[in-house]
């Protein structure tokens, strides 16, 4: 079990990934490498005299997919924020690519390949479905100048380059003409991660995106979370109440306490840590539930 300052990775996630498609140099080195993709080390987050988050320390390896769970106010979302340029962490370091992010504001994180869902959706309700996902496309074009020369997107997944294409793969293509506040809750989930998607991210960070799913959305959700990770070679961390569904997708979980990281294990491991039974599982979920979650 590992808890503070554990910066080295499970295993060699990189070595499993499939390779990268096409061939743009940034994003080819990335998910070769077997550096993490991104190091937190030591954050901490105040407010006021709340400490958020304390001195929490994590790595994230090219093409791994990671939970983090625990109770509600645990932190999860205010360390999502300080690793997304969201929120300035009180002290800490944070490397994206072995390059520090101090001090950035969030675009600079979404120019180094970073995307995220917010645990209230955050789309454009009076404009067509479609069109969020095109506002995700145009902010990739932005930063991507030099496909002005190639001609072509190189390096970015087919599935990727196009609103359509992307509509099709998270499952939408049948509401691309409705607004977006049209459409059910799970689908705006859906679309929020379309949206995060079509900026063309190599880390993705999803906070609670299957919240208020039904079970069998739930579990779809996580099949499309897995698929992501593993046909565009992204790298996932995955924020969740639904435990058992989660333990049985993610290699690796992140257990959050009152700030603290108290466990960063694979899955079986974590269910069986008496401390993390304690403060979160216990309540959560069965043995027998557990068990069967990390099968
Ligand atoms: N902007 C803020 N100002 C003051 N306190 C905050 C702020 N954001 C979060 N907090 C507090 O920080 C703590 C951690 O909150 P956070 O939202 O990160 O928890 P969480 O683990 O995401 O919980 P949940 O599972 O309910 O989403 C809570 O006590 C919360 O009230
Ligand atoms: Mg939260």
């Amino acid at each position: 079990m590992s808890t503070e300052a554990n910066m080295e990775p499970p295993r060699s996630a990189a070595a499993r990934v499939a390779a990268p498609q096409g061939g743009a140099a940034e994003l080819g080195a990335a998910r070769r490498s077997t550096q993490p993709l991104l190091v937190a080390q030591d954050i901490t987050v105040r407010f006021g005299g709340l400490t958020a988050v304390d001195q929490v320390s994590a790595s994230f390896m090219p093409g791994e997919l990671v939970g983090i769970i625990g109770p509600n106010g645990a932190g999860k979302t205010t360390f999502f924020n300080a690793i997304s340029g969201v929120t300035q962490p009180t002290s800490g370091r944070l490397a994206l690519h072995g390059r520090s992010l101090a001090g950035q504001a969030p675009h600079r994180f979404a120019a180094r390949g970073l995307a995220r869902t917010f645990q209230t959706p955050r789309t454009f309700g009076d404009m067509r479905v479609r069109d969020n996902i095109a506002f995700g496309l145009k902010f990739a074009g932005r930063r991507r100048r030099e496909y002005l020369f190639w001609g072509d997107e190189v390096g970015v997944p087919w599935v990727l380059r196009t609103a359509d294409s992307i509509l099709g793969l998270i499952g939408l293509g049948a509401q691309a003409e409705l607004p977006a506040a049209a459409i059910t809750p799970s689908q705006q989930r859906l679309l929020e991660i379309g949206m995060a998607l079509a900026t063309r991210p190599q880390l993705l960070l999803l906070d609670e995106v299957a919240a208020g799913l039904t079970e069998n959305e739930v579990e779809d959700m996580a099949r499309l979370i897995r698929r992501l990770r593993d046909e565009l070679d992204l790298t996932v961390v995955w924020i969740e109440h639904a435990v058992s569904t989660l333990l049985r997708h993610v290699e690796r979980v992140i257990v959050l306490h009152q700030g603290r990281k108290i466990a960063d294990d694979v899955p079986r491991a974590v269910i069986r840590n008496p401390e993390v039974i304690e403060a979160y599982l216990g309540d959560e979920m069965g043995d027998a539930e557990a068990e069967g979650a990390a099968a």
